[in-house]
């Protein structure tokens, strides 16, 4: 018995250390701007997994001097971010990478206006969800999986109706492994910083970070080996 719980043990270790990934880079209209460019890429991939945390606003720990770029971006233009095992991006083949493929979870981006995209304070923002992606029970696809097919590049719109200005970008890769009680599940994100030109003048609903996810969230506690349907965590995706 004592040896199975060893091994027990050693199997979540082994689970947790490798489903982990950084977002650390950013295309817009499918140009990639470069490593570390316009984002603020935490240096460790360690989870954050404490969701009353300021890490989860935007992570902690960044590779210095962190980007004092802004990336334009057109209201309604498509934005992908670069997840991959490391904050060092892509650096050759790697089976975890852009993450352990026995990772499963969601993916979400979120947005919040403010004064400067490249000031250090990121406390007290109003975000708004601008897209998820969850599982599908037909297939028994996760997001994970859909990520790690893409090489580690999601993709989504910027909504054409928001007001131009700066914005923070918040991306995350929910691991669900651990995810049967609270904490468990391991959020893996990064910001990046934007100024979107155009648009329009909608004011989306908005929550804040720390406090848009709570410990009894079904989005956030859940068992992954049985799930029927599955709703990520977080306020419904703004659409204009
Ligand atoms: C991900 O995006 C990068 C940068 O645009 C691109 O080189 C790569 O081919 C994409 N990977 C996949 C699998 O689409
Ligand atoms: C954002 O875009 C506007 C409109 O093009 C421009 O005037 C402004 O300088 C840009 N700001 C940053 C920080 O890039």
């Amino acid at each position: 018995m004592k040896g199975f719980t060893a091994l027990i043990s050693f199997v979540c270790l082994a689970g947790s250390a490798s489903a982990r990934t950084v977002f650390s880079s950013l295309s817009v209209n499918g140009n990639w701007l470069g490593q570390d460019v316009a984002v603020r890429v935490p240096s460790a991939n360690a989870p954050v997994t404490d969701i009353n945390s300021d890490n989860m606003i935007c992570n902690t720990g960044f590779i210095q001097p962190v980007s004092t770029a802004v990336a334009s971006v057109p209201a309604g233009g498509q934005v992908t971010a670069h997840f991959h095992h490391t904050s060092a991006g892509y650096v050759g083949p790697d089976p975890s990478d852009p993450l352990d493929p026995t990772n499963k979870g969601p993916a979400l981006a979120y947005l919040a206006k403010i004064p400067s995209a490249t000031q250090t304070g990121v406390t007290g923002l109003k975000w708004f969800k601008i897209w998820q992606d969850g599982y599908t029970v037909a297939n028994t696809q996760w997001a994970s999986d859909r990520l790690y097919i893409n090489g580690g590049n999601a993709t989504f719109t910027i909504p054409s109706c928001i007001e131009a200005g700066q914005y923070l970008l918040r991306v995350e890769s929910i691991s669900l492994l651990e995810a049967t009680e609270y904490p468990g599940a391991q959020f893996f994100l990064s910001c990046g910083q934007i100024n979107v030109t155009g648009g329009g003048n909608a004011s989306p609903a908005t929550v804040s970070f720390p406090g848009a996810y709570t410990a009894t969230d079904p989005g956030i506690v859940t068992n992954i080996f049985n799930e029927n349907s599955y709703t990520p965590p977080g306020p419904a995706v703004f659409t204009c």
